[in-house]
């Protein structure tokens, strides 16, 4: 990890929890477990229709969206723009999660949402990772492409505020047949993903943050910051318990010292 880049534990609650009332109870309870943290950014991001009663709740915890439309108003059914999640209080946002690419979006409009949600003020999560490893490793050109597509003509002095998750589809929680992604395939990823930013952005690449996705747990956070090069964690699944969550976040907390 760079210095000066705070390490950074973001919890993408999906379509999860069913009511307000829980969504703000989880909340609640990681709320209480988070006043020690000095150097871990925490980010939040539950169904954006949650956000403006959580964000009266803390002011230490970010909350962010899991998407947000390019459009800046008008005829856009059921989306919701970058400049509304940032007025109700949103601070970042998830783009281009395989879960809305295996439903059809494309890099190009990944790109589109990274451009407007960056000129909204937000910092964009931007989702990449390959559905499946091969022999002849062409999993790498499929990141490599992500990359380049998603952050075509993004500007060099705005690049510091997107945050790259490496999210290998095949280790995701849901994903049938999943298996553990290891610190050594984030590691191997994580040094590609920098080669290809700094090529592309020059100095400033070494200001993003970079983190891993896929099932990450209590269990292995520690090895993924010893081992995995990168700057963070995603969390899915682990992010709805608040007491895995909350020990994610004190094994980054700790390995920042
Ligand atoms: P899981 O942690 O449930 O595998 O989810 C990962 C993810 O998709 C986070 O965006």
């Amino acid at each position: 990890m760079q210095a000066g880049k705070n390490k950074i534990i973001i919890a993408n609650w999906k379509m999860n929890p069913l009511t307000s009332k829980e969504a703000e109870k989880l909340f609640q309870h990681i709320i209480k477990s988070v006043s020690l943290v000095k150097r871990t950014a925490i980010v939040i991001c539950p169904p954006s229709l949650y956000l403006a009663k959580l964000r009266k709740f803390s002011r230490k915890i970010l909350l962010g969206a899991q998407d947000a439309f390019w459009g800046e108003g008008g005829p856009f059914t059921g989306e919701i723009s970058g400049e509304m999640v940032y007025n109700i209080g949103g601070r970042y946002v998830i783009l281009g999660h395989s879960e809305r690419r295996a439903g059809g979006e494309t890099n190009g409009e990944v790109n589109k949402k990274i451009k407007a949600s960056l000129t909204a003020g937000l910092r964009p999560i931007l989702c990449v990772g390959e559905t499946m490893r091969d022999a002849n490793h062409s999993y790498f050109n499929s990141v490599k492409n992500q990359l380049a597509e998603c952050l075509d003509g993004v500007k060099k002095d705005l690049i510091h505020k997107v945050v790259i998750a490496y999210e290998p589809v095949w280790a995701i929680s849901s994903t049938p047949n999943r298996h553990d992604a290891t610190p050594a395939d984030s590691l191997e990823m994580t040094i590609f993903i920098r080669k290809i930013i700094s090529d592309k952005f020059g100095a400033e690449a070494s200001k993003i943050r970079i983190v891993y996705g896929g099932s990450v747990s209590e269990k292995d956070a520690g090895d993924f910051f010893k081992n995995g090069g990168v700057d963070g964690l995603l969390a899915g699944k682990a992010s709805l318990d608040a007491k895995k969550f909350i020990e994610i976040i004190k094994i980054c907390e700790a390995s920042s010292r």
